[in-house]
């Protein structure tokens, strides 16, 4: 894994260094902002750390919710910093309620139409459990992005729960496992909200992405 540029460390810098607001939260596709700018969504299971990764890259503790709670986060919440060229979009968790794998759906129409059919969206990050690792259902919300063609990358998240050797093996499995997927983005990113880890280099990496964009 390369450290990601000076420059781009730089513009991570200064999108992540505004204050970031909660622009609002949207329980159908009716009330969608206008798709004016390129967003960024965080997917992945509940409880797998997605409002806290959204707090760590923004530096504000409170900004999403989080919670002990798997399914805290129930609307796609929408971010927007004064003047800043994106959204960043905090995803309802699936996997949630011991649903069986064939019940995905379950997930919520909202989350795969909006998937589908959101032209703006420049990218997925999928947040991994660093602990566990792609399941079955993980594998099946990257089909579904596979589907739409929307590329996606492989957050693993908690990484301070385990020790190095564990996480390098993880990574490894998972990268393999990314191969058969033809709209993932082959590096994966190791966080941990927490201790910081990884967090300069989203940042740097949403950073490319808007420069792509703009
Ligand atoms: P839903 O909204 O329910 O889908 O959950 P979520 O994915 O937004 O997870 P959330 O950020 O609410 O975090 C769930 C739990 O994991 C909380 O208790 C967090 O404190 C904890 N957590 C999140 N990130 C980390 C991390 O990097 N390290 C550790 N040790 N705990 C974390
Ligand atoms: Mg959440």
């Amino acid at each position: 894994m390369g450290e990601p540029d000076k420059d781009l460390l730089a513009a991570g810098e200064r999108i992540f260094e505004r204050r970031w607001q909660i622009l609002k939260s949207v329980p159908s596709l009716e009330f969608l902002p206008p798709a004016d700018r390129p967003e960024i969504a965080f997917a992945g299971r509940s409880n797998v750390g997605k409002s806290s990764l959204l707090n760590a890259l923004v530096r504000q503790g409170g900004l999403a919710r989080t919670s002990n709670t798997p399914g805290r986060t129930q609307e796609l919440n929408y971010f927007l910093a004064d003047g800043d060229p994106l959204y960043l979009v905090d995803m309802p968790g699936y996997g949630y309620a011991k649903a069986p794998v064939d019940k995905v759906a379950a997930w919520g129409e909202l989350v795969i139409d909006y998937l589908r059919g959101r032209p703006t969206l420049a990218r997925v990050f999928l947040l991994i459990d660093a602990r566990h690792g792609l399941k079955p259902t993980d594998e099946q919300i990257a089909a579904i992005l596979d589907d739409a063609a929307v590329t996606y990358q492989v957050v693993l998240t908690k990484a301070d729960k385990i020790k190095p050797h564990e996480l390098d093996a993880v990574a490894a499995a998972t990268s393999k496992a990314l191969m058969k997927h033809p709209a993932a983005f082959p590096e994966i990113i190791r966080t941990s909200s927490q201790k910081g880890e990884g967090i300069d280099e989203l940042r740097a990496t949403i950073a490319g992405i808007v420069a792509e964009r703009s």
